[in-house]
Protein backbone atom coordinates (compact mmCIF):
# COMPACT_ATOMS: atom_id res chain seq x y z
CA UNK A 1 0.00 0.00 0.00
CA UNK A 2 1.04 3.30 -0.59
CA UNK A 3 0.57 6.88 0.26
CA UNK A 4 -1.36 9.88 -2.02
CA UNK A 5 1.88 10.53 -2.97
CA UNK A 6 2.94 7.32 -3.85
CA UNK A 7 5.48 6.23 -1.07
CA UNK A 8 4.82 3.89 1.65
CA UNK A 9 2.39 5.12 4.28
CA UNK A 10 4.23 5.53 7.37
CA UNK A 11 1.66 4.71 10.83
CA UNK A 12 0.79 7.69 12.94
CA UNK A 13 2.20 8.23 15.97
CA UNK A 14 -1.24 7.64 17.63
CA UNK A 15 -2.33 4.47 16.14
CA UNK A 16 1.76 3.21 16.46
CA UNK A 17 1.74 0.91 19.43
CA UNK A 18 -1.93 0.58 19.45
CA UNK A 19 -2.77 -2.23 17.62
CA UNK A 20 -5.40 -4.50 19.75
CA UNK A 21 -6.40 -7.30 18.44
CA UNK A 22 -9.46 -8.57 19.13
CA UNK A 23 -9.29 -12.52 20.55
CA UNK A 24 -11.19 -13.96 22.85
CA UNK A 25 -11.08 -17.76 24.63
CA UNK A 26 -11.67 -19.24 20.80
CA UNK A 27 -10.02 -16.51 19.21
CA UNK A 28 -13.78 -15.60 18.39
CA UNK A 29 -15.52 -12.19 18.84
CA UNK A 30 -18.65 -11.76 17.72
CA UNK A 31 -19.41 -7.92 15.77
CA UNK A 32 -22.35 -6.39 16.85
CA UNK A 33 -24.12 -6.84 13.84
CA UNK A 34 -24.46 -10.59 13.70
CA UNK A 35 -21.17 -11.07 11.60
CA UNK A 36 -18.27 -12.53 12.60
CA UNK A 37 -14.91 -11.10 13.62
CA UNK A 38 -13.24 -14.02 12.73
CA UNK A 39 -15.14 -14.57 9.02
CA UNK A 40 -13.24 -10.93 8.42
CA UNK A 41 -10.12 -11.42 9.90
CA UNK A 42 -10.39 -15.03 7.93
CA UNK A 43 -11.17 -13.31 4.57
CA UNK A 44 -8.26 -10.89 4.98
CA UNK A 45 -5.73 -13.34 5.55
CA UNK A 46 -7.10 -15.61 2.42
CA UNK A 47 -6.32 -12.13 0.46
CA UNK A 48 -2.95 -12.38 1.86
CA UNK A 49 -2.98 -9.16 3.91
CA UNK A 50 -0.27 -9.26 6.63
CA UNK A 51 -1.67 -8.75 10.35
CA UNK A 52 -0.64 -5.75 10.61
CA UNK A 53 -2.31 -4.28 7.46
CA UNK A 54 -6.03 -4.17 8.98
CA UNK A 55 -7.71 -3.42 12.28
CA UNK A 56 -9.99 -3.67 13.88
CA UNK A 57 -9.85 -1.05 17.45
CA UNK A 58 -10.64 -1.57 21.06
CA UNK A 59 -13.84 0.92 20.37
CA UNK A 60 -14.94 -2.52 19.05
CA UNK A 61 -18.15 -3.37 18.90
CA UNK A 62 -19.73 -0.48 21.54
CA UNK A 63 -19.27 2.22 18.68
CA UNK A 64 -20.90 0.45 15.98
CA UNK A 65 -23.79 -0.98 18.93
CA UNK A 66 -24.17 2.83 20.07
CA UNK A 67 -24.94 3.41 16.05
CA UNK A 68 -26.93 0.74 16.08
CA UNK A 69 -29.17 2.24 18.69
CA UNK A 70 -29.11 5.43 17.59
CA UNK A 71 -30.34 4.12 13.52
CA UNK A 72 -33.18 2.23 15.31
CA UNK A 73 -34.70 5.05 16.36
CA UNK A 74 -34.16 7.25 13.06
CA UNK A 75 -36.78 7.49 10.48
CA UNK A 76 -33.55 7.24 8.02
CA UNK A 77 -30.74 5.22 7.00
CA UNK A 78 -28.18 7.38 5.01
CA UNK A 79 -24.37 6.91 6.69
CA UNK A 80 -21.32 8.66 5.91
CA UNK A 81 -17.90 7.14 7.82
CA UNK A 82 -15.21 9.52 7.88
CA UNK A 83 -12.27 6.96 8.28
CA UNK A 84 -13.59 3.88 7.40
CA UNK A 85 -9.94 1.78 7.64
CA UNK A 86 -10.46 -2.18 7.76
CA UNK A 87 -14.22 -2.05 8.13
CA UNK A 88 -14.34 -2.54 12.05
CA UNK A 89 -17.53 -0.23 11.94
CA UNK A 90 -18.70 -0.30 8.39
CA UNK A 91 -18.88 -4.01 7.86
CA UNK A 92 -20.80 -4.93 10.86
CA UNK A 93 -23.19 -1.99 11.13
CA UNK A 94 -23.35 -2.20 7.00
CA UNK A 95 -24.58 -6.31 7.59
CA UNK A 96 -27.29 -4.82 10.03
CA UNK A 97 -29.12 -2.31 8.44
CA UNK A 98 -28.73 -2.88 4.86
CA UNK A 99 -32.56 -3.89 4.51
CA UNK A 100 -33.79 -1.09 5.75
CA UNK A 101 -35.88 0.89 3.11
CA UNK A 102 -33.21 4.03 2.18
CA UNK A 103 -30.17 2.49 3.17
CA UNK A 104 -27.08 3.76 1.64
CA UNK A 105 -23.50 4.05 2.76
CA UNK A 106 -21.04 5.91 2.06
CA UNK A 107 -17.73 5.33 3.48
CA UNK A 108 -14.44 7.58 2.90
CA UNK A 109 -10.31 6.68 3.68
CA UNK A 110 -7.39 8.60 1.90
CA UNK A 111 -5.75 5.33 3.28
CA UNK A 112 -3.12 7.68 5.72
CA UNK A 113 -2.65 4.84 7.93
CA UNK A 114 -1.13 1.84 7.21
CA UNK A 115 -3.93 -0.60 8.66
CA UNK A 116 -6.06 0.97 6.51
CA UNK A 117 -6.79 -1.90 3.82
CA UNK A 118 -7.86 -0.69 -0.01
CA UNK A 119 -11.66 -0.09 0.24
CA UNK A 120 -12.74 -2.47 -2.50
CA UNK A 121 -11.88 -4.78 -0.35
CA UNK A 122 -14.70 -4.27 2.23
CA UNK A 123 -16.78 -3.70 -0.54
CA UNK A 124 -15.86 -7.12 -1.64
CA UNK A 125 -16.71 -8.67 1.48
CA UNK A 126 -20.34 -7.12 1.60
CA UNK A 127 -21.37 -8.22 -1.12
CA UNK A 128 -20.05 -11.57 -1.17
CA UNK A 129 -22.03 -11.90 2.53
CA UNK A 130 -25.17 -10.86 0.49
CA UNK A 131 -25.10 -6.75 0.72
CA UNK A 132 -27.39 -5.91 -1.76
CA UNK A 133 -28.17 -1.47 -1.45
CA UNK A 134 -26.35 1.30 -2.29
CA UNK A 135 -22.27 1.24 -1.63
CA UNK A 136 -19.58 4.10 -1.86
CA UNK A 137 -16.53 3.48 -0.85
CA UNK A 138 -14.28 6.05 -1.61
CA UNK A 139 -10.84 6.66 -1.63
CA UNK A 140 -8.97 10.27 -0.68
CA UNK A 141 -9.96 13.32 1.72
CA UNK A 142 -12.83 13.74 3.73
CA UNK A 143 -12.81 17.79 3.16
CA UNK A 144 -12.81 17.36 -0.20
CA UNK A 145 -15.77 15.09 -0.28
CA UNK A 146 -17.45 16.88 2.66
CA UNK A 147 -17.60 19.94 0.45
CA UNK A 148 -19.12 18.52 -2.41
CA UNK A 149 -22.22 16.61 -0.49
CA UNK A 150 -25.40 19.09 -0.57
CA UNK A 151 -28.04 19.59 2.36
CA UNK A 152 -29.73 16.61 4.44
CA UNK A 153 -27.43 14.37 2.46
CA UNK A 154 -27.11 11.60 5.38
CA UNK A 155 -29.32 10.54 8.87
CA UNK A 156 -25.73 9.41 10.67
CA UNK A 157 -22.12 10.47 10.19
CA UNK A 158 -19.16 9.03 12.05
CA UNK A 159 -16.16 11.13 12.27
CA UNK A 160 -13.83 8.24 13.11
CA UNK A 161 -10.57 9.38 11.33
CA UNK A 162 -7.45 11.32 12.47
CA UNK A 163 -8.36 13.76 14.79
CA UNK A 164 -6.70 17.51 13.96
CA UNK A 165 -8.84 17.42 10.99
CA UNK A 166 -12.36 16.71 13.20
CA UNK A 167 -13.14 20.48 13.66
CA UNK A 168 -12.21 21.58 10.27
CA UNK A 169 -14.85 18.37 8.87
CA UNK A 170 -17.50 18.83 11.53
CA UNK A 171 -17.27 22.89 10.68
CA UNK A 172 -18.08 21.76 7.34
CA UNK A 173 -20.76 19.33 7.95
CA UNK A 174 -22.20 22.05 9.75
CA UNK A 175 -22.48 25.27 7.65
CA UNK A 176 -22.93 23.00 4.47
CA UNK A 177 -25.99 21.37 6.81
CA UNK A 178 -25.23 17.44 5.54
CA UNK A 179 -27.63 16.28 8.05
CA UNK A 180 -30.79 15.41 8.02
CA UNK A 181 -33.55 17.18 10.23
CA UNK A 182 -32.99 14.55 13.02
CA UNK A 183 -29.83 13.08 11.93
CA UNK A 184 -27.44 12.61 14.45
CA UNK A 185 -23.01 13.16 14.30
CA UNK A 186 -20.95 10.64 16.28
CA UNK A 187 -17.29 11.74 17.04
CA UNK A 188 -15.32 9.36 18.57
CA UNK A 189 -12.22 9.32 20.91
CA UNK A 190 -13.37 12.98 22.07
CA UNK A 191 -12.23 11.33 26.18
CA UNK A 192 -9.11 10.30 25.08
CA UNK A 193 -6.47 11.60 22.06
CA UNK A 194 -9.26 13.40 20.39
CA UNK A 195 -10.22 15.97 23.88
CA UNK A 196 -8.22 18.95 22.81
CA UNK A 197 -9.75 18.80 19.42
CA UNK A 198 -13.61 17.82 21.23
CA UNK A 199 -13.42 21.58 22.58
CA UNK A 200 -13.20 23.74 19.68
CA UNK A 201 -15.94 21.11 18.49
CA UNK A 202 -18.08 22.00 21.47
CA UNK A 203 -17.72 25.50 20.16
CA UNK A 204 -18.86 24.73 16.68
CA UNK A 205 -22.09 22.97 17.96
CA UNK A 206 -22.79 25.84 19.72
CA UNK A 207 -21.97 28.03 17.08
CA UNK A 208 -24.80 26.08 14.75
CA UNK A 209 -27.34 25.34 17.02
CA UNK A 210 -26.32 21.82 17.86
CA UNK A 211 -26.19 20.08 21.08
CA UNK A 212 -24.32 16.94 22.31
CA UNK A 213 -24.12 14.51 24.58
CA UNK A 214 -20.88 11.56 25.71
CA UNK A 215 -21.60 8.65 25.59
CA UNK A 216 -18.64 7.01 27.80
CA UNK A 217 -19.60 3.42 27.63
CA UNK A 218 -17.71 3.72 24.04
CA UNK A 219 -14.20 3.15 24.38
CA UNK A 220 -12.34 6.86 24.49
CA UNK A 221 -15.79 8.17 24.82
CA UNK A 222 -18.33 9.08 21.67
CA UNK A 223 -19.71 12.20 20.78
CA UNK A 224 -23.32 12.16 20.03
CA UNK A 225 -24.26 15.66 18.35
CA UNK A 226 -27.80 16.75 17.49
CA UNK A 227 -29.83 19.88 16.40
CA UNK A 228 -31.23 21.22 19.70
CA UNK A 229 -33.61 23.71 18.44
CA UNK A 230 -31.13 26.05 19.87
CA UNK A 231 -30.62 29.11 17.75
CA UNK A 232 -27.46 29.96 15.67
CA UNK A 233 -24.96 32.42 16.59
CA UNK A 234 -24.75 35.01 13.95
CA UNK A 235 -23.34 34.51 10.93
CA UNK A 236 -20.09 36.82 11.40
CA UNK A 237 -19.41 34.67 14.65
CA UNK A 238 -19.73 30.90 12.76
CA UNK A 239 -17.31 33.02 10.13
CA UNK A 240 -14.86 33.63 12.46
CA UNK A 241 -15.16 30.25 14.39
CA UNK A 242 -14.72 29.00 10.85
CA UNK A 243 -11.64 31.07 10.00
CA UNK A 244 -10.20 30.01 13.62
CA UNK A 245 -10.69 25.97 12.77
CA UNK A 246 -9.21 26.69 9.56
CA UNK A 247 -6.31 28.37 10.44
CA UNK A 248 -5.97 25.63 13.28
CA UNK A 249 -5.46 22.62 10.73
CA UNK A 250 -3.08 25.11 7.96
CA UNK A 251 -1.11 25.44 11.32
CA UNK A 252 -1.44 21.30 11.93
CA UNK A 253 -0.77 20.91 8.46
CA UNK A 254 2.47 23.16 8.04
CA UNK A 255 4.44 21.63 11.04
CA UNK A 256 3.46 17.96 9.90
CA UNK A 257 4.59 19.10 6.59
CA UNK A 258 8.19 20.97 7.63
CA UNK A 259 8.84 17.62 10.50
CA UNK A 260 8.40 15.41 7.11
CA UNK A 261 10.66 17.61 5.20
CA UNK A 262 13.26 17.99 7.95
CA UNK A 263 13.20 14.26 8.72
CA UNK A 264 14.12 13.78 4.52
CA UNK A 265 16.94 15.84 4.89
CA UNK A 266 18.61 14.50 7.91
CA UNK A 267 17.71 10.75 6.08
CA UNK A 268 19.60 12.32 3.03
CA UNK A 269 22.72 13.46 4.60
CA UNK A 270 22.45 10.22 6.85
CA UNK A 271 21.94 11.89 10.06
CA UNK A 272 18.61 9.55 10.25
CA UNK A 273 17.76 6.09 9.25
C1 LIG B 1 -9.46 5.63 13.61
S1 LIG B 1 -9.34 5.03 11.97
C2 LIG B 1 -11.00 4.68 11.55
C3 LIG B 1 -11.54 3.45 12.21
C4 LIG B 1 -12.75 2.87 11.54
N1 LIG B 1 -13.83 3.82 11.48
C5 LIG B 1 -13.19 1.62 12.25
O1 LIG B 1 -14.31 1.62 12.77
O2 LIG B 1 -12.48 0.64 12.31
C6 LIG B 1 -8.97 6.49 11.10
C7 LIG B 1 -8.95 6.35 9.57
O3 LIG B 1 -9.05 7.65 8.99
C8 LIG B 1 -8.24 7.72 7.85
N2 LIG B 1 -7.95 9.14 7.60
C9 LIG B 1 -7.06 9.96 8.21
N3 LIG B 1 -7.13 11.20 7.71
C10 LIG B 1 -8.09 11.19 6.77
C11 LIG B 1 -8.62 12.15 5.87
N4 LIG B 1 -8.19 13.42 5.85
N5 LIG B 1 -9.59 11.77 5.00
C12 LIG B 1 -10.04 10.50 4.99
N6 LIG B 1 -9.58 9.54 5.82
C13 LIG B 1 -8.61 9.87 6.69
C14 LIG B 1 -7.03 6.84 8.19
O4 LIG B 1 -6.39 6.34 7.03
C15 LIG B 1 -7.66 5.75 9.05
O5 LIG B 1 -7.96 4.60 8.30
Amino acid sequence: MTSNDGRPPRLPREVAGTAIWLASGDNTVRMSGGADFESLADYYRRLGLAEDAWHVGPEHPSLEQLALRILAESDGARILEVGVQSGGFSVPVILEVFRRKGFAYTGIDNLAYTNAVPLRLIEVYLRQSGVAGPLRFLEGDSTSLLRAEGPSSYDFILLDHYKPKYPIDLYVICARELLSERGTIVLHDVLAHAAPQWRICQQICRAFGYVWTIDEDVFQGAAIIRRGGRRRTPAIARSLIGLGVAARWNLHAAIGHARRAAGRALRSIGLRP
